[in-house]
Protein backbone atom coordinates (compact mmCIF):
# COMPACT_ATOMS: atom_id res chain seq x y z
CA UNK A 1 0.00 0.00 0.00
CA UNK A 2 1.49 3.13 -0.72
CA UNK A 3 0.67 6.15 2.00
CA UNK A 4 1.52 9.90 1.39
CA UNK A 5 1.51 12.25 4.25
CA UNK A 6 1.15 15.77 3.53
CA UNK A 7 2.19 18.73 6.88
CA UNK A 8 4.20 21.53 7.96
CA UNK A 9 5.22 18.81 10.91
CA UNK A 10 7.16 15.86 8.90
CA UNK A 11 9.32 15.22 11.85
CA UNK A 12 6.11 14.58 13.69
CA UNK A 13 5.56 11.37 11.55
CA UNK A 14 9.05 9.59 12.25
CA UNK A 15 7.26 7.61 14.75
CA UNK A 16 6.28 6.05 11.22
CA UNK A 17 9.98 4.52 11.22
CA UNK A 18 9.15 2.82 14.28
CA UNK A 19 8.21 -1.11 15.27
CA UNK A 20 5.28 -2.64 13.25
CA UNK A 21 5.06 0.10 10.55
CA UNK A 22 8.50 0.64 10.47
CA UNK A 23 9.02 -2.83 9.79
CA UNK A 24 6.44 -3.22 7.01
CA UNK A 25 8.12 -0.31 5.30
CA UNK A 26 11.43 -1.83 5.46
CA UNK A 27 9.61 -5.08 4.10
CA UNK A 28 8.36 -2.75 1.26
CA UNK A 29 4.88 -3.71 2.32
CA UNK A 30 3.76 -0.53 3.00
CA UNK A 31 5.13 2.33 0.81
CA UNK A 32 4.94 5.43 3.51
CA UNK A 33 6.27 9.41 1.91
CA UNK A 34 5.77 12.06 4.04
CA UNK A 35 5.95 15.88 2.43
CA UNK A 36 6.33 19.12 4.07
CA UNK A 37 3.34 21.33 2.83
CA UNK A 38 6.01 24.51 3.27
CA UNK A 39 8.21 23.17 0.30
CA UNK A 40 5.03 24.25 -1.93
CA UNK A 41 4.99 27.67 -1.13
CA UNK A 42 6.37 30.29 -3.43
CA UNK A 43 6.94 33.66 -1.34
CA UNK A 44 9.74 33.75 1.14
CA UNK A 45 8.27 33.44 4.38
CA UNK A 46 6.87 29.71 3.06
CA UNK A 47 3.58 31.30 4.25
CA UNK A 48 0.60 28.28 4.77
CA UNK A 49 -1.92 30.40 6.44
CA UNK A 50 -4.20 33.90 6.98
CA UNK A 51 -6.96 34.93 8.41
CA UNK A 52 -10.20 33.94 8.07
CA UNK A 53 -13.30 35.67 5.68
CA UNK A 54 -15.56 36.63 8.56
CA UNK A 55 -13.68 37.06 11.77
CA UNK A 56 -13.34 34.68 14.25
CA UNK A 57 -10.13 33.44 16.50
CA UNK A 58 -7.54 31.89 14.94
CA UNK A 59 -5.89 31.12 11.40
CA UNK A 60 -6.69 28.97 8.01
CA UNK A 61 -3.99 27.24 5.85
CA UNK A 62 -4.52 28.63 2.54
CA UNK A 63 -5.85 26.57 -0.78
CA UNK A 64 -3.13 27.45 -2.87
CA UNK A 65 -0.61 25.19 -1.21
CA UNK A 66 -2.55 22.44 -0.85
CA UNK A 67 -3.47 22.24 -4.12
CA UNK A 68 0.17 22.59 -5.14
CA UNK A 69 1.29 19.77 -2.74
CA UNK A 70 -1.90 17.78 -3.89
CA UNK A 71 -1.02 17.55 -7.35
CA UNK A 72 2.31 16.50 -6.64
CA UNK A 73 0.93 13.77 -5.18
CA UNK A 74 -1.12 12.68 -8.06
CA UNK A 75 1.72 13.05 -10.58
CA UNK A 76 3.88 10.25 -8.84
CA UNK A 77 0.96 8.29 -7.72
CA UNK A 78 1.30 4.87 -8.60
CA UNK A 79 -1.03 3.42 -11.66
CA UNK A 80 -3.95 2.33 -9.88
CA UNK A 81 -7.61 0.96 -11.20
CA UNK A 82 -9.25 3.30 -8.49
CA UNK A 83 -8.35 6.95 -7.44
CA UNK A 84 -6.13 7.96 -4.64
CA UNK A 85 -8.66 8.44 -0.96
CA UNK A 86 -7.90 11.68 0.64
CA UNK A 87 -8.23 11.35 4.46
CA UNK A 88 -8.65 14.64 6.13
CA UNK A 89 -8.14 14.38 9.51
CA UNK A 90 -10.21 16.69 11.39
CA UNK A 91 -12.71 16.92 14.94
CA UNK A 92 -15.54 17.41 12.05
CA UNK A 93 -15.26 14.09 10.14
CA UNK A 94 -17.11 11.06 10.86
CA UNK A 95 -15.28 8.90 13.08
CA UNK A 96 -12.79 6.74 12.35
CA UNK A 97 -13.57 2.96 14.11
CA UNK A 98 -12.37 -0.54 13.43
CA UNK A 99 -14.82 -0.59 10.21
CA UNK A 100 -13.40 2.31 8.35
CA UNK A 101 -10.15 0.75 9.50
CA UNK A 102 -10.37 -2.44 7.03
CA UNK A 103 -12.18 -0.38 4.59
CA UNK A 104 -9.30 1.96 4.32
CA UNK A 105 -6.80 -1.39 4.21
CA UNK A 106 -8.86 -2.59 1.39
CA UNK A 107 -7.46 0.24 -0.53
CA UNK A 108 -4.08 0.70 -2.65
CA UNK A 109 -3.53 4.11 -2.11
CA UNK A 110 -4.47 6.72 1.10
CA UNK A 111 -2.78 10.09 1.36
CA UNK A 112 -3.79 11.97 4.16
CA UNK A 113 -3.66 15.76 4.38
CA UNK A 114 -2.91 17.16 8.49
CA UNK A 115 -4.63 20.79 8.90
CA UNK A 116 -3.33 22.96 11.37
CA UNK A 117 -5.04 25.96 13.20
CA UNK A 118 -8.76 26.21 12.19
CA UNK A 119 -8.38 23.85 9.19
CA UNK A 120 -7.89 24.21 5.61
CA UNK A 121 -10.01 26.72 3.35
CA UNK A 122 -12.54 24.64 2.61
CA UNK A 123 -12.25 24.84 -1.25
CA UNK A 124 -8.98 23.23 -1.34
CA UNK A 125 -11.07 20.45 0.10
CA UNK A 126 -13.49 20.85 -2.68
CA UNK A 127 -11.02 21.27 -5.29
CA UNK A 128 -9.59 17.61 -4.58
CA UNK A 129 -12.52 15.85 -5.25
CA UNK A 130 -11.71 16.02 -8.91
CA UNK A 131 -8.59 13.89 -7.98
CA UNK A 132 -9.63 12.17 -4.84
CA UNK A 133 -12.09 10.42 -2.87
CA UNK A 134 -12.10 12.66 0.00
CA UNK A 135 -12.95 11.37 3.61
CA UNK A 136 -13.09 13.97 6.73
CA UNK A 137 -12.55 11.92 9.04
CA UNK A 138 -11.94 12.56 13.56
CA UNK A 139 -10.38 10.40 15.81
CA UNK A 140 -13.07 10.84 18.11
CA UNK A 141 -15.46 14.13 20.10
CA UNK A 142 -12.27 16.03 21.69
CA UNK A 143 -9.90 18.54 19.52
CA UNK A 144 -6.50 17.86 18.63
CA UNK A 145 -3.93 20.53 17.69
CA UNK A 146 -3.58 19.48 14.26
CA UNK A 147 -4.29 15.95 12.30
CA UNK A 148 -0.60 14.29 12.73
CA UNK A 149 -1.47 12.65 15.94
CA UNK A 150 -4.18 11.63 14.01
CA UNK A 151 -2.62 10.60 11.12
CA UNK A 152 0.21 8.43 13.33
CA UNK A 153 -2.83 6.68 15.09
CA UNK A 154 -4.92 6.04 11.36
CA UNK A 155 -1.86 4.48 9.81
CA UNK A 156 -1.29 2.18 12.66
CA UNK A 157 -4.90 0.39 12.86
CA UNK A 158 -4.85 0.21 8.99
CA UNK A 159 -1.42 -1.05 8.71
CA UNK A 160 -1.56 -3.48 11.05
CA UNK A 161 -4.84 -4.93 8.92
CA UNK A 162 -2.37 -5.62 6.05
CA UNK A 163 -1.40 -8.62 5.43
CA UNK A 164 2.43 -9.22 6.48
CA UNK A 165 2.33 -6.31 8.51
CA UNK A 166 1.42 -8.08 11.88
CA UNK A 167 3.26 -11.38 12.40
CA UNK A 168 0.96 -13.48 13.65
CA UNK A 169 -2.73 -12.74 12.26
CA UNK A 170 -4.49 -14.81 14.92
CA UNK A 171 -3.97 -11.61 17.15
CA UNK A 172 -6.24 -9.91 14.81
CA UNK A 173 -9.33 -12.19 15.23
CA UNK A 174 -9.50 -11.87 19.16
CA UNK A 175 -9.45 -8.37 20.21
CA UNK A 176 -11.34 -5.70 20.59
CA UNK A 177 -13.47 -4.21 18.12
CA UNK A 178 -13.09 -7.91 15.80
CA UNK A 179 -16.47 -8.47 16.79
CA UNK A 180 -18.38 -5.62 18.09
CA UNK A 181 -17.40 -6.37 21.86
CA UNK A 182 -14.10 -5.35 23.58
CA UNK A 183 -11.66 -7.43 24.79
CA UNK A 184 -11.47 -10.22 27.51
CA UNK A 185 -8.75 -9.41 30.58
CA UNK A 186 -5.22 -11.34 29.95
CA UNK A 187 -3.10 -12.89 32.52
CA UNK A 188 0.48 -14.30 32.76
CA UNK A 189 2.88 -15.52 35.13
CA UNK A 190 3.25 -15.62 38.06
CA UNK A 191 -0.56 -17.39 38.34
CA UNK A 192 -0.39 -15.48 41.82
CA UNK A 193 1.34 -12.15 42.18
CA UNK A 194 0.65 -9.31 45.00
CA UNK A 195 -1.59 -11.63 46.72
CA UNK A 196 -4.28 -11.50 42.61
CA UNK A 197 -4.80 -14.79 41.35
CA UNK A 198 -5.18 -15.64 37.68
CA UNK A 199 -8.72 -16.74 37.15
CA UNK A 200 -9.01 -20.55 37.92
CA UNK A 201 -10.20 -21.07 34.96
CA UNK A 202 -7.68 -20.11 32.82
CA UNK A 203 -5.56 -22.57 34.78
CA UNK A 204 -8.05 -25.41 34.05
CA UNK A 205 -6.73 -26.46 30.66
CA UNK A 206 -10.25 -26.89 29.95
CA UNK A 207 -10.34 -24.96 26.40
CA UNK A 208 -14.61 -24.83 26.16
CA UNK A 209 -14.44 -23.39 29.31
CA UNK A 210 -12.18 -21.05 28.80
CA UNK A 211 -13.58 -19.77 25.62
CA UNK A 212 -16.79 -19.65 27.17
CA UNK A 213 -15.44 -17.58 30.11
CA UNK A 214 -13.70 -15.42 28.00
CA UNK A 215 -16.95 -14.52 25.73
CA UNK A 216 -18.88 -13.74 28.67
CA UNK A 217 -16.00 -11.45 30.06
CA UNK A 218 -16.45 -9.44 26.96
CA UNK A 219 -19.92 -8.84 27.65
CA UNK A 220 -19.18 -7.59 31.17
CA UNK A 221 -16.44 -5.27 30.14
CA UNK A 222 -18.33 -4.16 27.30
CA UNK A 223 -21.20 -3.51 29.31
CA UNK A 224 -19.12 -1.82 32.43
CA UNK A 225 -17.12 0.51 29.41
CA UNK A 226 -19.34 0.41 26.27
CA UNK A 227 -22.96 0.19 26.99
CA UNK A 228 -23.19 1.94 23.71
CA UNK A 229 -21.56 -1.40 21.71
CA UNK A 230 -23.61 -3.48 23.80
CA UNK A 231 -26.46 -2.26 22.54
CA UNK A 232 -25.40 -2.90 18.73
CA UNK A 233 -25.02 -6.18 19.65
CA UNK A 234 -26.72 -8.46 16.88
CA UNK A 235 -29.00 -10.39 18.84
CA UNK A 236 -30.47 -12.34 16.06
CA UNK A 237 -27.00 -13.93 15.64
CA UNK A 238 -26.16 -15.08 19.45
CA UNK A 239 -26.74 -19.00 19.49
CA UNK A 240 -29.01 -20.31 21.80
CA UNK A 241 -25.96 -21.93 23.80
CA UNK A 242 -24.79 -18.45 23.97
CA UNK A 243 -28.40 -17.06 24.69
CA UNK A 244 -28.32 -19.32 27.83
CA UNK A 245 -24.95 -18.61 28.99
CA UNK A 246 -26.26 -14.70 29.40
CA UNK A 247 -28.96 -14.99 30.87
CA UNK A 248 -27.17 -17.30 33.57
CA UNK A 249 -24.50 -14.51 33.85
CA UNK A 250 -27.42 -11.57 34.72
CA UNK A 251 -27.86 -10.54 30.65
CA UNK A 252 -31.39 -10.37 28.58
CA UNK A 253 -32.86 -9.81 25.40
CA UNK A 254 -35.17 -6.70 26.33
CA UNK A 255 -37.08 -5.51 22.54
CA UNK A 256 -34.18 -7.12 20.45
CA UNK A 257 -31.35 -5.27 22.71
CA UNK A 258 -29.39 -7.23 24.87
CA UNK A 259 -29.41 -5.78 28.41
CA UNK A 260 -27.50 -6.61 31.38
CA UNK A 261 -30.27 -7.35 34.25
CA UNK A 262 -27.91 -7.79 37.01
CA UNK A 263 -24.39 -7.25 38.11
N1 LIG B 1 -7.62 17.45 14.21
C1 LIG B 1 -8.00 18.13 15.30
N2 LIG B 1 -8.78 17.40 16.07
C2 LIG B 1 -8.92 16.20 15.45
C3 LIG B 1 -9.63 15.01 15.75
N3 LIG B 1 -10.38 14.88 16.83
N4 LIG B 1 -9.53 13.99 14.87
C4 LIG B 1 -8.80 14.10 13.77
N5 LIG B 1 -8.12 15.19 13.45
C5 LIG B 1 -8.16 16.24 14.27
Amino acid sequence: MRIDVVSIFPEYLAALDLSLIGKARQDGVLDVRVHDLRSFTTDRHRTVDDTPYGGGAGMVMKAEPWAQALEAVLAEAPAAPRRPTLVVPSPAGAVFDQAMAHEFADLDHLVFACGRYEGIDERAIDWARAGFDVRPVSLGDYVLNGGEVAVLAMVEAVGRLIPGVVGNPESLVEESHADGLLEYPVYTKPSSWRDRDVPEVLLSGNHARIAQWRRLEQFHRTADRRPDLLAAVDTTALTKAELKALREAGFDVVDGRLTRTTH
